[in-house]
Parts: C-alpha cells; sequence; structure tokens
C-alpha cells in the first residue's frame, strides 16, 4: 500500500492499525483531511552532515545580532534546560513550570538584544537551517489538493514563517501558530506576543483563542506530525475528530525513548531527516488524484 513503511527507519507497534487509518483517510477524501504538524525539528531537520541544525529560536541566538555575552547565556540555557524537555523520566507535568522558565528566560534575553524586525530575513538566509529531505514534494502536493496544513509551533513564528518563504513552500492553505515577536514602530523587538507556547502547552488551552479550529471544523481527518510527545495533544482542539495518524521523529537519545514513542505515536521514525514516509503516505491517499 506505502512502499515507504518499509524502510529501516520506520517503527510500528500496530501495523494494522496504521493500515486502517491509512485506508480510512484514502476513502474519505481530501476534503476532510487536514494536517498538523510541529515544525522545529519536525518539519525543520535534526542534523546534517554530523552537525546539529538550528531550531527557529537557535537561529537566532546563532546569529550576529545577539551579543557575546547574550549569545553565551542563550547556549547555558539551552544545555540545562533541554536535557529535560526530553527527559524521558519527567512527566510532561513535572516538565511543564520548567519549559515556562526556558522560553520565559530566553525571550527575555533576546528582549535585551533590540532584534530589527528588517534583520530577519538577513538572519534567516545567514543561518544553518535546513528542512527536511522531501519538503518540497510535502508542501506542494498539500497546496495542489487545498489540504490545509496548520504549523503548531514553540518556536519564533517570524523566524519559522521567513524559512519557510526562503524555501518558497509558504502556499495559503498553511495557518501558523506560534510564538510571535512584537515590534515597535521603529521596529525594534519590545515582547512577544501572547499566550507563551511551549513544547508541553500545545493544546486548546492556547488554540481557543485563536479561529483556527473554527475554521476547520469539516476536517474531521487529521495527520499529525511532532517530535515531541508534547506534539501529540496538538489536535486536541478539533471537534468530530474521525481518524487520526500520528507521525512521530525520534530524533534524538533514540534508545532511551523508543519505548515511549512506539506506545504513543502510530508510526515513529528513527533518526531519519526525510518526509518519505509522509509523503508516501500523502501519495497513497491522494490516489489517483495525482
Ligand atoms: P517546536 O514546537 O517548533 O518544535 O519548537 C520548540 C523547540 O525549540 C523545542 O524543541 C526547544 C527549542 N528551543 C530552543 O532551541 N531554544 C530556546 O531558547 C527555546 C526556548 C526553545
Ligand atoms: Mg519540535
Amino acid at each position: 500500500m506505502v512502499p515507504e513503511l518499509e524502510k529501516v527507519t520506520v517503527l510500528m507497534k500496530n501495523p494494522e492499525h496504521v493500515q486502517r487509518v491509512i485506508s480510512a483517510l484514502r476513502k474519505e477524501g481530501t476534503d476532510k483531511l487536514q494536517v498538523i504538524s510541529d515544525f522545529d525539528m519536525t518539519l525543520s531537520r535534526f542534523g546534517f552532515n554530523g552537525r546539529r541544525c538550528p531550531t527557529s529560536h537557535n537561529i537566532l541566538d546563532n546569529s550576529r545580532v545577539i551579543s557575546e555575552e547574550g549569545r553565551k547565556k542563550l547556549k547555558d540555557l539551552l544545555q540545562y534546560y533541554y536535557p529535560i524537555e526530553i527527559d524521558p523520566n519527567q512527566t510532561m507535568e513535572e516538565k511543564r513550570p520548567l519549559m515556562v522558565e526556558w522560553w520565559t528566560k530566553a525571550h527575555n534575553l533576546l528582549l535585551e538584544q533590540k532584534i530589527l524586525k528588517s534583520d530577519i530575513a538577513k538572519i534567516v538566509r545567514e543561518s544553518e537551517v535546513m528542512l527536511r529531505d522531501g519538503a518540497n514534494t510535502f508542501f506542494d502536493q498539500l497546496h495542489q489538493h487545498n489540504i490545509p496544513l496548520f504549523i503548531f509551533s514553540a518556536g519564533v513564528g517570524d523566524v519559522l514563517e521567513e524559512v519557510l518563504r526562503q524555501a518558497e513552500v509558504f502556499h495559503p492553505n498553511i495557518n501558523v501558530v506560534a510564538n510571535y515577536m512584537d515590534f515597535d514602530d521603529k521596529g525594534v523587538l519590545r515582547r512577544f506576543k501572547e499566550p507563551l507556547i511551549h513544547t508541553y502547552n500545545k493544546n486548546n488551552t492556547v488554540l481557543e483563542k485563536t479561529e483556527h479550529f473554527q475554521l476547520l471544523s469539516s476536517r474531521t481527518n487529521i495527520i499529525l506530525l511532532g517530535d515531541s510527545l508534547g506534539d501529540l495533544s496538538m489536535a486536541d482542539g478539533v471537534p468530530n475528530v474521525e481518524n487520526v495518524l500520528t507521525v512521530g521523529f525520534l530524533n534524538d537519545k533514540v534508545d532511551e525513548r523508543r519505548g515511549k514513542y512506539r506506545d504513543a505515536y502510530d508510526i515513529v521514525l528513527e533518526k531519519d531527516e526525510t518526509l518519505d514516509v509522509v509523503n508516501g503516505i500523502l501519495c497513497y491517499i491522494l490516489g489517483d488524484l495525482n
């Protein structure tokens, strides 16, 4: 049905369930389908040639507009909080206040740097960010078939939009909810807009303030893409959900986290830097329409 599911990177706890959901998504057609996806380390690459690729926050942190001291402090935060973010031995409840702490401290440091709106495009262009292999096919297929793509990110909205724009894939079927910057009338960053989104509050507590789900209430079939266990609640606010297929990228601490990911996601992709499997599933669902 989907040859890409034979890739060695694919892990499925219940392959029959996966087949059933994919068949239902194909049968019910594109009018009922939406894709909900995380951004950093899901649509963007985790690594390339043995080096880590930046998240949307890291794109700013590593840029030349940040002072040496600011960069060091942001790096220290990353080194302290990232292991907590991905620790398989702490619950989401335990992690939640610590993530609020990380995001708040990081945003405050970024505010000190007087970042200019007009610098964002250059900062992104000079960064090492990369979308996963196959991203063009992914974005173009969804656009051609008018399938809404909802990107729900705890990253920086202005930065991730610019990444998509520069890759020429920021099509009108895309809707983003993320941490957006607010600039003063001189174009200087003055605050981050509310509500603060971090890895473990991607759910309706954030989304009830957006119009997104009302607009898409007829899209009751969902493909959900993420790389964190926190991403699994991204579809919680969608009313009357019929079929959901969840795909999780397991990028880091693979051995320690394999069990939890296999239990939580329908399809786990281990150290797979491509969107091949997702594209294969979409290709099958779109079938003769392609
Ligand atoms: P995502 O929801 O699009 O994946 O974005 C959130 C990621 O951003 C999360 O995995 C942690 C990362 N992050 C940084 O790299 N640096 C930071 O300063 C913060 C606050 C988060
Ligand atoms: Mg992510």
